[in-house]
C-alpha cells in the first residue's frame, strides 16, 4: 500500500521552507497531499482559490503531490481521505510549542493519525509567510525566500491594494 501523507497549512503563500519540506517529504511518503486549510473567519492576504494556484504553479514539475482544501478539523479531512499520518515541518524552537499542542490536540481528537515533523532545512529557520509579507508590502527584497511566481504575486497584489486603499495595503 502506498503511503501517503497529509502535508496542512496557511500557504498563506508557500514559500520555499514549505517547497523543501514537500521535496524531503516525498522522500520518506510515495505521496503528499497539500492540503490548504479554508478557514472563511480567518483574514488571509489570498484567497484560497490563489493559494491553491500558486501552490500548483510553484509545483510545476514535482510528481506525487496533489493540491487540495479543507475546512474543519484536520484529522477529520485526512479520515475522508483515508490518510493516517499528518506531516508537519519543524523550525526553531519557537515552533516547538504551537506544534506540540496542535500534534497533542490531533492525538486526542483521533488516535489513529500520527503527526510526523521534518525538521526545517538550516536555510529556511527564519522564513515564514507573515514575514515574507511584512517584507514584499514595503518593497523587500524576498528573492530565494519565495517561488518566483509567488514574488511576482505577491508585489502585484500589494499594488492592487495600494491602489485600492494606500492605507489599508
Ligand atoms: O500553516 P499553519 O497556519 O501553521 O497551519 C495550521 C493548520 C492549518 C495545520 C491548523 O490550524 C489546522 O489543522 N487547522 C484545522 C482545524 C484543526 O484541526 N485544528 C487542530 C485541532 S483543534
Amino acid at each position: 500500500m502506498a503511503e501517503i501523507a497529509v502535508y496542512p497549512g496557511s500557504f498563506d503563500p508557500i514559500t520555499n521552507g514549505h517547497i523543501d519540506i514537500i521535496k524531503r517529504g516525498l522522500t520518506v511518503f510515495d505521496k503528499l497531499i497539500v492540503a490548504i486549510l479554508h478557514n472563511p473567519s480567518k483574514k488571509t492576504l489570498f484567497s484560497v482559490e490563489e493559494r491553491m494556484s500558486l501552490i500548483k504553479a510553484s509545483l510545476k514539475n514535482t510528481p506525487n503531490v496533489t493540491v487540495d482544501t479543507f475546512s474543519g478539523l484536520l484529522v477529520d479531512y485526512a479520515v475522508e481521505k483515508k490518510v493516517n499520518v499528518v506531516l508537519r515541518g519543524m523550525r526553531a524552537n519557537s515552533d516547538f510549542e504551537y506544534e506540540f499542542q496542535l500534534a497533542l490536540m490531533n492525538r486526542r481528537l483521533n488516535k489513529d493519525i500520527q503527526t510526523v515533523f521534518l525538521m526545517t532545512g538550516l536555510r529556511w529557520i527564519f522564513t515564514s509567510s507573515s514575514i515574507i509579507k511584512e517584507a514584499a508590502r514595503f518593497n523587500g527584497n524576498i528573492k530565494g525566500m519565495v517561488p518566483q511566481v509567488v514574488e511576482r504575486t505577491l508585489r502585484k497584489k500589494f499594488k492592487e491594494l495600494d491602489a485600492s486603499d494606500p492605507h489599508e495595503a
